[in-house]
């Protein structure tokens, strides 16, 4: 079990099938390792530039990039504080505890909000939105690209752009989707494309990133009492000189251009994307030949996060206890559906190979509490 606990000189040897934080390459950590300049100097404002333009790639556009020292609940709260007026609506379209966080947090930052959602593993459709839409005029719309507790991927090439129809301001959290799912934010007209680095982009957890249009900066403007630490303005300001206001972490920010060049110029977008749809079909067959069934709707599955029935009722506690003996970590249900679901992440480097040995050693652990249900 000593391996399971804090390991003072080796670290986990955990392999982490987990929807972040996720297992990060030794080349991002040695990376990391490499001294560096301060954040008031050159070297760091053109590491910083190598940051936006990395991560204008990644998410097809050209709107701006900004990099935050927080997780991706930071940038959720900064969309709430610098786009939502007071005498405005919003609309939070939830469909799991993510959506749910993000009503709450409007809740907290005393905006007006809606949140309208539909059944726990289901998506967003245009025939949803026909109905919500129609009952008020909403000035920013959240949703949730991937929502990593139900595993449900939104159809956002359907229901973006009719949201943007509606005249509104349209943030999307994209926290366990983006560098592992395609987002084009520029064809989709997405206002902000957020999310934290720990997922997808299999980078130690701490940073976030998001890209904001013109309309949402120039929307920003007219807010007031945006906040002090994640104004946008303020953040804009700084980055337009490829800095930011505060100390952010210098080493993160260094793993993650090293991270944006491998995924770029390495591994490829395109070929990055097939990979986890591949994961994500893997899991599934596993999952259908294992006689368990998928939490999602059929044709809404996400491919970096697979939610799965607890079909056969078993200790989902138990579960994650004997895979971490056999030196991985899957993770339960969230939220409401901890006992009813288990999840596993297969995001970041995950290989074909790796999920392979993860999923027979499953197997033979859901096949030994199946046999002790019976005694
Ligand atoms: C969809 C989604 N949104 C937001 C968050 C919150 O992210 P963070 O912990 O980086 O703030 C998570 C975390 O799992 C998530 O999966």
């Amino acid at each position: 079990m000593s391996d399971i606990h804090y390991n003072k000189e080796k670290g986990s040897k955990l392999k982490l099938f987990t929807p972040g934080p996720v297992f990060v390459p030794e080349r991002i950590l040695n990376e990391m390792a490499i001294p560096n300049d301060t954040h008031r100097s050159k070297p760091y404002e053109e590491m910083h530039a190598l940051a936006k333009e990395g991560l204008q790639k990644v998410l097809y556009t050209k709107n701006k990039c900004l990099i935050f020292t927080s997780s991706a609940t930071g940038i959720m709260e900064a969309c709430v504080r610098n786009l939502v007026k007071k005498d405005e609506k919003a609309l939070v379209l939830s469909i799991g505890a993510f959506g749910d966080r993000w009503y709450q947090i409007c809740v907290e930052n005393g905006k007006k909000a809606v949140k309208e959602g539909v059944e726990l593993g289901k998506a967003i459709t245009p025939e949803f939105l026909e109905k919500v839409l129609s009952k008020n005029n909403y000035s920013v719309i959240f949703i949730q690209s991937n929502e990593t507790s139900t595993g449900v991927y939104n159809p956002l090439d359907d229901i973006v752009p009719i949201l943007k129809d509606s005249g509104a301001l349209v943030c999307v959290d994209a926290t366990s989707s983006m560098a592992g799912v395609k987002v084009e934010v520029d064809k989709l007209g997405i206002d902000v494309c957020l999310a934290s680095v720990q997922k997808c982009f299999a980078l130690p957890p701490g940073l976030a990133v998001c890209s904001i249009s013109e309309e949402a900066i120039e929307k920003t403007s007219q807010v007031k009492e945006r906040g002090y630490y994640f104004d946008f303005l303020t953040l804009l300001k700084k980055n337009e000189v490829n800095q930011t206001p505060n100390t952010p972490p210098i080493p993160q920010i260094r793993g993650l251009v090293a991270q944006l060049d491998h995924i770029l110029n390495h591994e490829g977008l395109e070929k990055r994307f097939q990979r986890h749809l591949q994961l994500g079909k893997r899991t599934r067959m596993w999952a259908r030949d294992a006689n368990l069934e998928m939490f999602p709707e059929k044709g809404y599955e996400s491919n970096t996060v697979s939610t799965i029935k607890n079909t056969f009722n078993i200790d989902c506690a138990e579960l994650v206890l004997m895979m971490l003996k056999k030196g991985f970590r899957i993770v339960n249900g969230y939220g409401s559906l901890m006992d009813k679901t288990f999840r596993i992440g297969h995001m970041g480097e995950i290989t074909l190979k790796d999920l392979t040995e993860m999923l027979n050693a499953l197997t033979d652990v859901i096949s030994g509490l199946r046999l002790k249900q019976l005694k």
